[in-house]
């Protein structure tokens, strides 16, 4: 490793010793189980929004063990509000694979995590260099601001991916790799984050490529996104609420949605009914804005349903024991 390589690391983890973020909840008492939960969970969500999901999730699964009857409705109910559902899928297609082909050991090789459902080449590194101390480099979207800030690399070249990736192996070093890791996470979310740098602050100023500098500050492009009109019927009755498992891929897939009046053909299912209420919610996606009306009916009574989907009447106090969308949940939780 050259020295100039050795001082980065070198001086993150003097770092990350002094000002790390050690009460998040998975630095304690850690396990290859845990840090494999808690890196699914935050790769596309903010630290602060992760840490109440992760300690649901944990007091209901805390291990290997406890997950391993786990239904995929179960974890995808412990996913609601998290958004990128099929990260909950990918949990539990990996815990079957672990449960069928490693005795429902965790897998401790790079080569077998790596090709495992949601583990990428950094997650895979992240759990390699975490839970086991082994030192593979990581490239989130924090190491990739530090790296390609400190080397300014210019993230708009197409080769920059592979240049990062070349960085980041030569930068990891052989020796105190959990601080490190977790320290370059952390000074990419505390000290070079993407609106601003407090460079002041930074255990890099003297050798980063970009310190000081009036460096690009990635602009906060406001994301337009089409709006999409989502029509449902919600039906009701003694407490309980028709719903229906969303078997297609375009978003919220196997979540539980009420009747969705844009594909189905409402008049078959539903007859002599009045219409109680409208509720109308907004609601953002990663690609998609909808714009979601719901039309709730009483009935008297339960009813058979005729539906090649798979659908269930739900009674509200076990709601939170499936799937559901943020909004449709917050609809049906704030109906009386
Ligand atoms: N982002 C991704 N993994 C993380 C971790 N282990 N700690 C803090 N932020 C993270």
């Amino acid at each position: 490793m050259r020295l100039e390589d050795k001082k980065f690391s070198k001086e993150i983890i003097k770092w990350y010793r002094l000002f790390g973020r050690d009460n998040l909840p998975w630095r304690n008492n850690v396990s290859p189980y845990k840090i494999w939960i808690s890196e699914i969970m935050l790769q596309q969500t903010q630290v602060k929004t992760v840490i109440p999901f992760y300690k649901k999730f944990l007091k209901k699964y805390p291990n290997l063990k406890s997950i391993a009857p786990a239904r995929e409705d179960d974890i995808l109910a412990l996913w609601t509000g998290l958004g990128f559902y099929r990260r909950a899928k990918n949990i539990y297609k990996t815990k079957e694979i672990i449960k069928k082909s490693f005795s429902n050991r965790f897998p401790k090789k790079f080569s077998e995590l790596v090709e495992l459902p949601g583990i990428g080449r950094s997650t895979a590194g992240a759990i390699m260099s975490i839970a086991y101390q082994e030192p593979f480099p990581i490239l989130d979207a924090n190491v990739k601001r530090v790296i390609s800030r400190y080397k300014k690399i210019n993230l708009k070249e197409k080769t920059s991916i592979k240049e990062l990736w070349s960085s980041s192996e030569d930068l990891t070093p052989k020796k105190n790799i959990f601080e490190y890791t977790q320290g370059i996470m952390d000074l990419g979310a505390t000290i070079c984050r993407s609106k601003s740098a407090e460079c002041f602050d930074c255990p890099l100023k003297k050798t980063c490529k970009s310190a000081f500098q009036n460096f690009q500050i990635e602009t906060m492009v406001k994301k337009t996104r089409p709006v999409k009109d989502i029509y449902f019927t919600l039906a009701h009755s003694n407490n309980s609420f028709l719903l229906f498992k969303k078997n297609d891929k375009s978003f919220w897939e196997s979540l539980w949605i009420p009747y969705d009046d844009n594909y189905l053909n409402k008049e078959s299912i539903f007859k002599k009914s009045y219409k109680k209420k409208t509720a109308t919610i907004n609601h953002c996606l990663t690609h998609l804005e909808l714009n979601i009306k719901i039309e709730i009916i009483d009935y008297k009574d339960i009813f058979k349903v005729n539906s090649n989907l798979e659908h269930q009447w739900i009674n509200k106090k076990q709601i939170r024991n499936y799937g559901l969308p943020k909004p449709i949940m917050t609809i049906i939780e704030e109906y009386v």
